[in-house]
């Protein structure tokens, strides 16, 4: 709960100071989808090619950020909704810092992303589906995950004992059981460029 007797100070360098000065946009590109859809793959190498063309990145990844800041939560739908809150608040200082923020959780609820979206302006948060048929998903198993959830060994997992909320109106879907990897992050930066977030 928000304490009482807190003010906000305002700053004298401002959002659009900050990327005037880095010659560039900030907004939050959000991938959302399966485990094992790729969505860290995607968003690393998105991130990469951002980066060869001089932009400010980072990075926010599910399982990078459950080691620190979000390391006292798990995955009931509780603990997942305020996993989600701390990265939109997070994500949102760092489209303030001028940077181009990349995320890559499964974020499941439909409501948790669009309370993200709702914490940043207009045109700032980009919501991407990284789509993946379950499936193909649990073929990959690149962390033996599914296995665990099938055997029983772990509990309300996404896709087999948990919900996954499909984004209703993406900004983007990219369908990484269709498509190369290089397809994909192609697709997301062509897609950056033509509603002008790069050039
Ligand atoms: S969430 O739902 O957005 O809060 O999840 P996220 O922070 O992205 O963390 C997902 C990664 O945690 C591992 N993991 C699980 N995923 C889903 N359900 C359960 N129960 C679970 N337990 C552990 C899994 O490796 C996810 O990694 P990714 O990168 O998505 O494959």
């Amino acid at each position: 709960m928000k304490s009482k007797n807190i003010v906000w100070h305002k700053a004298q360098i401002t959002k659009r100071d900050r990327r005037r000065l880095n010659g560039h946009k900030s907004a939050i590109l959000w991938f959302t989808g399966f485990s094992g859809a790729g969505k860290s793959s995607l968003s690393v190498a998105v991130e990469k090619e951002l980066h060869k063309r001089g932009i400010r990145t980072y990075v926010l990844d599910g399982d990078n950020v459950r080691h620190g800041l979000n390391n006292n939560l798990g995955f009931s739908p509780e603990d997942r909704t305020e996993n989600i809150r701390r990265i939109g608040e997070v994500s949102k200082l760092f489209v303030d810092a001028g940077v181009m923020t990349l995320t890559a959780f499964i974020s499941p609820y439909r409501e948790d992303r669009n309370m993200v979206r709702e914490m940043v302006d207009d045109g700032e948060f980009l919501e991407i589906y990284v789509k993946c048929s379950l499936e193909e998903c649990e073929k990959r198993d690149p962390k033996g995950l599914y296995k665990k959830a099938r055997n029983g060994e772990i509990k309300g997992f996404t896709g087999i004992d948990a919900p996954y909320e499909a984004p209703a109106d993406p900004e983007l879907v990219v369908e990484t059981d269709k498509e190369t990897l290089r397809e994909s992050v192609a697709a997301v930066l062509n897609f950056l460029q033509e509603k002008g977030y790069i050039q």
